[in-house]
């Protein structure tokens, strides 16, 4: 694998800039690290700071704070759902610091749905109790614009829009800056902190509910500079997608299915009462793997989520994007049965770090969907991303604040790659297509093999050519980490949580009770 993307001719020679944090990534643990860290902060985004994948959260955040609720029942659930590979210690702190993280967003302004005067809170997959806090369907979309106007009146924080990370740069296992590529060209940030809170991979997948900007280039210029990876192999895929040709793919929430919504067949029947007593509030994984057998079953590319039996006014009064966006279609949620597919949603593996968001590398820093604190275990319970990004951002503002950044001097690799050569003709579109064909829902020795055959080789070919193009980057380091996901998937020779291998079914804690990380 190459050390840097770009020529690193084409790196000394671009302009300079200081930060005492960089941030890559304004979703909500970018937005949240920020806001609660009292020192200077760069912020970049790839695209406009207040659109992230963050911002397309509908469900809402799950928090034990209602009555009758517990953070000891909050750990369980995790641990439910995470099939035996949480971390029980990373689970606490998330629980526990979760009711603070609520407090500072309604401190910060985010107002969520209230009715008669309590806070009307959501249930969804896995969750034994009402604890997703929402504002309407469009949840993520309002943190992330109150965070972001509160992050706008700070002096202390500057965001940089469209400016895309590269390489993070290093001299003696220690970060001394980042190689980024912005709207006037190649940069580089010189500062001794990197915080990634860059998000997942999930869009590496044919089909997905993310947007293409979600190809885990946060993880692999981690790698390259160092840092060790985790739970590479567990993808989410979540269950209901509205079936149609949409990039992303829409997202029909799975609180939705919290208030009543039913899943039929093609015969119409409720095929998820016979595979877990939970049936359409069973885990993540096990919904979205019997959608799946149902549709190789019945020869289709789709089952119907059945909206009938949930009280119209909760379903205007609660989902109006949701609702609005099936009448787009020509669909009436209120009579007409919609029809859905799983997509692949979240990753939990990512950058390791410990429990205050640091990496294995020295000034590299991780929060959010790129990290891999271990909460999720094999299998998110759903509403935990946003508490967690919120809840590890916070922690790790409070760890930062008590360093002092240094300054310290840049020092330039030899160049051992790179002659001039055109990019062989590889494009995501085939990339995304293997993923989620070989390495997607359900796994074997064979696909995985293939898959990571194909992307190995096509890393190769691409490892001689010069990158002078975002692209070009963004593609050698996808089919680099796609490698990585179909080598851990092919590794992990049994079946828990997200990680579903037919060949190699039941779970296997005597040989698999470990995380796969690389190094
Ligand atoms: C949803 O609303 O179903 C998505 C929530 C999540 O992914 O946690």
């Amino acid at each position: 694998m190459r050390r840097f993307l770009f020529p690193t001719q084409v790196m000394k020679e671009a302009p300079r800039i200081p930060a005492d944090v960089l941030v890559v990534g304004t979703g909500v643990a970018g937005l949240f690290f920020a806001l609660h860290h009292p020192g200077r902060s760069l912020l970049i985004s790839k695209s406009e700071a207040f659109t992230s994948n963050s911002s397309l959260a509908q469900g809402g955040v799950a928090c034990a704070i209602g009555a009758g609720d517990s953070t000891q029942a909050h750990f369980n659930d995790t641990l439910k759902a995470g099939a035996g590979l949480c971390d029980e210690e990373m689970v606490w702190t998330l629980v526990r610091e979760g009711p603070g993280v609520i407090k500072d967003l309604f401190r910060l302004g985010v107002q969520f749905d209230r009715q008669l005067g309590h806070l009307d809170l959501g249930k969804e997959g896995s969750h034994t109790l009402r604890r997703v806090l929402h504002v309407q369907d469009r949840t993520g979309d309002e943190i992330i614009r109150v965070l972001y106007e509160r992050a706008l009146a700070e002096a202390r924080i500057r965001f940089m829009e469209r400016t895309y990370l590269v390489d993070v740069l290093t001299d003696q296992d220690q970060v001394t800056g980042a190689f980024v590529l912005g709207t006037s060209g190649p940069l580089v940030v010189e500062t001794s902190q990197v915080v990634l809170a860059s998000g997942g991979y999930a869009f590496l997948f044919e089909p997905s509910t993310n947007p293409p900007d979600a190809v885990g280039e946060g993880i692999m210029a981690a790698y390259r500079a160092g840092a060790n990876l985790s739970d590479l192999e567990f993808v989410q895929f979540h269950p209901t997608a509205l079936h149609s040709n949409d990039v992303p793919r829409f997202l029909i929430s799975e609180t939705v299915r919290g208030e009543g919504a039913l899943l039929r067949n093609q015969a119409g029947e409720r095929f998820m009462l016979e595979v877990h007593p939970m049936a359409e509030l069973a885990p993540r994984d096990v919904v979205a793997q019997a959608i799946y057998r149902q549709m190789q079953q019945e020869k289709t590319d789709h089952v119907f989520l059945d909206f009938r039996s949930i009280d119209p006014d909760v379903l205007t009064r609660h989902f109006p994007v949701i609702l609005a966006k099936c009448q787009s279609l020509g669909l009436d949620p209120r009579k007409d049965w919609v029809p859905v597919s799983p997509a692949a949603h979240y990753t939990m593996g990512g950058v390791r770090t410990d429990s205050w968001g640091a990496t294995s590398l020295p000034g590299l820093y991780a929060v959010g969907e790129v990290a891999c604190t271990g909460v999720h275990g094999a299998n998110r319970l759903a509403s935990n991303s946003m508490l967690e990004g919120m809840v590890f951002g916070r922690r790790l503002a409070t760890h930062l604040s008590a360093t002092r950044p240094q300054s310290l001097p840049l020092v330039w690799e030899e160049e051992k790659t790179s002659k001039e050569r055109p990019l062989p003709p590889i494009s995501l579109e085939a990339l995304r297509y293997q993923m989620g064909e070989r390495v997607g829902i359900l796994r074997d020795a064979s696909g995985l093999r293939q898959a990571w055959d194909t992307f190995c080789r096509w890393q190769v070919k691409m490892e001689r050519s010069t990158f002078l193009r975002l692209e070009e980057c963004r593609l050698y380091s996808s089919a680099t980490l796609a490698s990585l996901v179909a080598l851990t998937a092919l590794t992990r020779e049994e079946s828990r949580g997200a990680h579903q291998r037919i060949d190699f079914p039941e779970r296997n804690d005597r040989q698999w009770h470990t995380h796969i990380q690389i190094s």
